[in-house]
């Protein structure tokens, strides 16, 4: 792309910087000097819209710049994930008002050397570059194309982190340790390699998720005896990253697996029981528990289709199911779970605990055993969470 002049864009930038600042998402000087020193455009000439189709930036410029400088995260790249059947957004330049809140987050001093998991666009590496120096920013993307756009953009701009093609899964060891670690792609649990290549009193923003609620970023520290254990809060804020996922050429990192007619089994539960559920199954708070109580749960709503929703329908990758009849009771369950039995339960214990939010919640990880915990890291409510 041909450099556009900056008599086109400054204003839209300053914009985006003076909204950022009105709602507390950028407060710090040292963060505001950077997002005007590096500016977003460079990293997203190819925007696609929502139905996929490519974006010409040269029919529509003005269009192109005002929606570019949005607090809106730009979707750059999907794939085909033939488990769904659909195009799976795989990367993107994150909500700006996001990157803020994160940046600000990671409280960085001079000196410190960060390690970025998904590069994507470069926007944060370029960010992070301005503010620390380029032999302080490391940042790894799975897609080896995005890698190289990415260096060409930063490039433009005199800027030139380590940059590197891999799964940040496995860390890059050869420039640990790190005293920061952004993850700007999600993963169900802390991977080993970012608990050993964090540094002494190093922390580590991460988004910790599952598929059915998001607001789950967590702020993970490791104290100053370096063993290996970081330990943090959900902190609640909104951040529902795409997947890290191990194969550049798919969008998830999981399968999802198909049931048999034989696996099903019918029965009948109080109605009651079911309206009830019925109406906490939009509750975030609801759902960032069941993400917790039923690993892989994938889906839980009503089907769509439903202009007032008869039934609530549950799916896990396992390809368990169980489908709840609001107004008879009648539930269906099919696969190796039964999963209305295992919401019921989360339910249950959701009510019996007085429906904490996440901020309630917080992650402890170690090479050998993870696990959220409910208000207090020895507080034996607590659910484990995957080792990778
Ligand atoms: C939301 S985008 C990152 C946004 C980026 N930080 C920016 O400023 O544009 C998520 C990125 O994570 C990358 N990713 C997914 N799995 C990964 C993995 N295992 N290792 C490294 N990067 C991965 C994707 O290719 C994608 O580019």
């Amino acid at each position: 792309m041909t450099a556009i002049p900056a008599a086109e864009w400054r204003e839209h930038l300053d914009t985006m910087i003076t909204g950022l600042r009105d709602t507390g998402a950028l407060t710090d000087p040292r963060w505001i000097e950077a997002f005007r020193a590096v500016p977003r455009h460079v990293f997203t000439p190819h925007l696609r819209d929502s139905e996929g189709r490519d974006i010409d930036v040269a029919e529509a410029r003005q269009a192109w710049l005002r929606r570019v400088y949005q607090d809106d995260s730009l979707i750059t790249a999907v794939t085909h994930e033939p488990g769904l059947g659909t195009d799976v957004p795989t990367s993107s330049s994150t909500r700006p008002g996001l990157m803020a809140r994160m940046l600000e987050l990671l409280q960085l001093r001079e000196g410190m050397r960060v390690l970025e998991i998904g590069t994507g666009t470069g926007y944060n590496a370029g960010l992070l570059t301005h503010r620390l120096g380029a032999c302080h920013v490391t940042s790894i993307d799975i897609d080896p194309t995005l890698i190289e756009d990415a260096r060409c953009r930063l490039h433009s701009l005199n800027l030139a982190p380590h940059l590197l093609v891999g799964d940040g899964l496995a860390g890059v060891p050869d420039h640990a340790p790190f005293d920061r670690i952004i993850a700007t792609c999600a993963v169900p649990g802390i991977p080993l390699a970012w608990i050993t290549q964090l540094a002494p009193g190093g922390a580590m923003l991460v988004n910790l998720r599952g598929e059915i609620a998001c607001g789950t970023l967590c702020l993970l520290s490791k104290d100053a005896t370096g063993d290996d254990e970081v330990i943090g809060p959900f902190l609640g804020i909104a951040g529902h990253f795409m997947w890290a996922r191990h194969d550049p050429a798919r969008a998830l990192p999981y399968g999802i697996q198909s049931t048999s007619e034989r696996d099903q089994t019918r029965t009948t539960t109080d109605p009651g029981t079911v309206a009830t559920i019925a109406h906490d199954v939009a509750n975030p708070d609801f759902r960032f528990l069941v993400q917790l109580h039923i690993r892989g749960i994938r889906t839980l709503a009503a089907p769509p289709g439903q202009p007032v929703p008869t039934t609530i329908h549950a799916a896990a990758t396992d390809g368990s199911w169980a489908t709840a009849h609001i107004a008879t009771g009648k539930v269906a369950q099919g696969g190796t779970r039964r999963l209305w039995d295992n919401l019921c339960a989360a339910h249950t214990l959701w009510c019996a605990l007085g429906q904490p939010p996440p901020t309630r919640f917080g992650v402890v990880a170690t090479p050998t055993a993870q696990f959220a915990y409910l208000d207090h890291d020895r507080n034996w409510t607590r659910w484990p969470l995957p080792l990778l």
